[in-house]
């Protein structure tokens, strides 16, 4: 075991009688970040990375962007945006300030940080699949040198970035909080939401030694108004899992109460909205048609997984996950009733799906419940289409054969539907004008209340 190997443990063990001596190596990183001389390399330009890089080049940080993308690539380096709430004028902007973006992994070497911001899906059998931060490490390190920092930010189970990523740097002679820093810090988005954005988010953030820590807490506190250092990168990736198992389990509890309701002829949303009069010990969460996002659907199977190296069955998040996992087949249940109750059968009825998009206001569909339910009818025979303001089309994917255009609506194309189905209910739609010309509404978000006899919620 080589002498910095010995000293990097030390330091892990006993952060507190022991306080960190930054390394010369270390100590020149530090200055070129609290000079805002450092260059940041942010690896996936994608949902997180992208508003990531752009916030470092605001406050005056020099940022090198990598994807293994080329069309986003060249995308950027063009001025445009490929993300509909991030204009084209915000990366002009960034151009003008030094914002460049990459294919070259080679460039690794002019960066001072590298932020990784790739994705972490689950595989065929709904297991962590970790093949896009370990090909990112992968090809970076060649080109990688003593005297970097580099932070994952994509979701994870607890211990990645110690078992994942600190051995593959010392592999390069790499050691954390000796010649190198690694940090875990997740990022934490609401898309759509005005209040909230990167910049005032607070960052949770935890060093695989507190050296590690001190030097992405002194690059982090350029951007972001408030960061929460946590003791370790494990309590770190941890933090982010609770956040979105807390959230899943919540709407997992909502969309059972609102089957119950339903089958009681009690109007689900009318019920949280009283409950949520109590000033204290409840908070509000709205039943939908299922899951949907990057995130909510997926992540809690990250902790699951990693649970049972432990022999721990995590019960209550797997039901969480079978509730809402069920929630688009009830939808398609209560649209053939409704169709029924109209003398229509499924098969060979029109449907137009309002809202693909997982949430209101945004144009993300990955895992969107919608495309779900659009599956399930089309594949009893209805005839399937969309509207959706922020989803001009919606092109054949993997897992999805579909190819769409988004229809637009007026009164005419609205009755020519046998039934709408209110998905995802974007602010953008005309209500009024749905409620007065459509045939049958099947609404799954409680947005129209107030008894209209053509509307029947699911
Ligand atoms: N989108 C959100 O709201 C959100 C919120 C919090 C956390 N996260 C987490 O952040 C991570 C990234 O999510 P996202 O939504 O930005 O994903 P995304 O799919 O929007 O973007 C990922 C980007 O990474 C690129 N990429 C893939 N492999 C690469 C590689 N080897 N090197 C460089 N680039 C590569 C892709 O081309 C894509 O542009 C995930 O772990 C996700 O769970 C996402």
């Amino acid at each position: 075991m080589s002498l910095a190997v010995i000293i990097a443990i030390l330091r892990h063990s006993f952060p507190v009688t022991m306080p960190a001596q930054t390394p010369a190596t270390l100590t020149q990183l530090q200055q070129r970040i609290s000079q805002k001389q450092a260059t940041i390399g942010i690896y996936g330009l994608g949902y997180v990375g992208l508003p990531l890089a752009l916030r470092f080049s605001e406050v005056g940080l020099k940022v090198l962007g990598f994807d293994i993308d080329p069309d986003k690539v060249a995308t950027l380096n063009a001025g445009s945006s490929y993300i509909e709430r991030i204009t084209s004028d915000l990366i002009s902007q960034a151009r003008a300030k030094g914002f460049e973006a990459t294919t070259d992994f080679a460039r690794t070497a002019e960066v001072d940080a590298l932020i990784l911001c790739v994705p972490t899906p689950l595989n065929a059998h709904r297991e962590p699949d970790l093949s896009f931060i370990i090909a990112t490490i992968e090809t970076a390190l060649p080109h990688m040198r003593p005297g970097q920092l580099v932070s994952l930010e994509s979701t994870t189970w607890p211990g990645t970035t110690d078992e994942i990523l600190a051995p593959r740097l010392a592999g390069y002679n790499l050691i954390p909080g000796d010649n190198c820093a690694l940090v875990f810090s997740p990022e934490r988005e609401d898309p759509g939401n005005p209040h909230y954005g990167t910049h005032n988010i607070p960052k949770v953030i935890g060093g695989t030694t507190p050296t590690c820590l001190d030097l992405g807490l002194a690059l982090y506190q350029h951007a972001i108004a408030h960061m929460v250092p946590v003791s370790s990168t494990r309590a770190a990736e941890m933090t982010k899992l609770l956040e979105n198992i807390h959230r899943s389990v919540n709407i997992g509890l909502v969309n059972e109460m609102k089957i119950v309701a339903d089958k009681m002829g009690i109007n689900i949303h009318e019920v949280i909205d009283a409950a949520a009069t109590k000033p204290f010990g409840f908070v509000p969460y709205r039943p939908g048609p299922g899951l949907g996002g990057h995130c909510i659907p997926i992540d809690p199977f990250y902790l699951t997984w990693k649970a049972r190296e432990y022999g721990i069955n995590t019960r209550f998040i797997e039901l969480a996950g079978e509730i809402n996992h069920f929630m688009p087949h009830w939808v398609v249940g209560k649209i053939v009733d409704a169709l029924n109750g109209w003398g229509l059968a499924l098969k060979g009825s029109r449907i137009l799906v309002l809202g693909l998009a997982y949430k209101k206001n945004i144009d993300d569909t990955r895992e969107s419940p919608a495309v779900e339910i659009m599956d399930l009818l089309q594949a009893k025979g209805a005839h399937i289409d969309y509207s959706d303001p922020h989803v001009p089309s919606f092109p054949r994917k993997r897992d999805y054969h579909f190819d769409l255009h988004s229809v637009p609506l007026s009164p005419d194309t609205i009755a020519s539907y046998d039934c709408l189905v209110l998905a995802t209910d974007h602010d953008g739609f005309d209500y009024q004008q749905l409620v007065q010309h459509a045939r049958l509404i099947v609404d799954t978000r409680g947005r129209l209340r107030g008894g209209q006899g053509n509307v029947v919620a699911a």
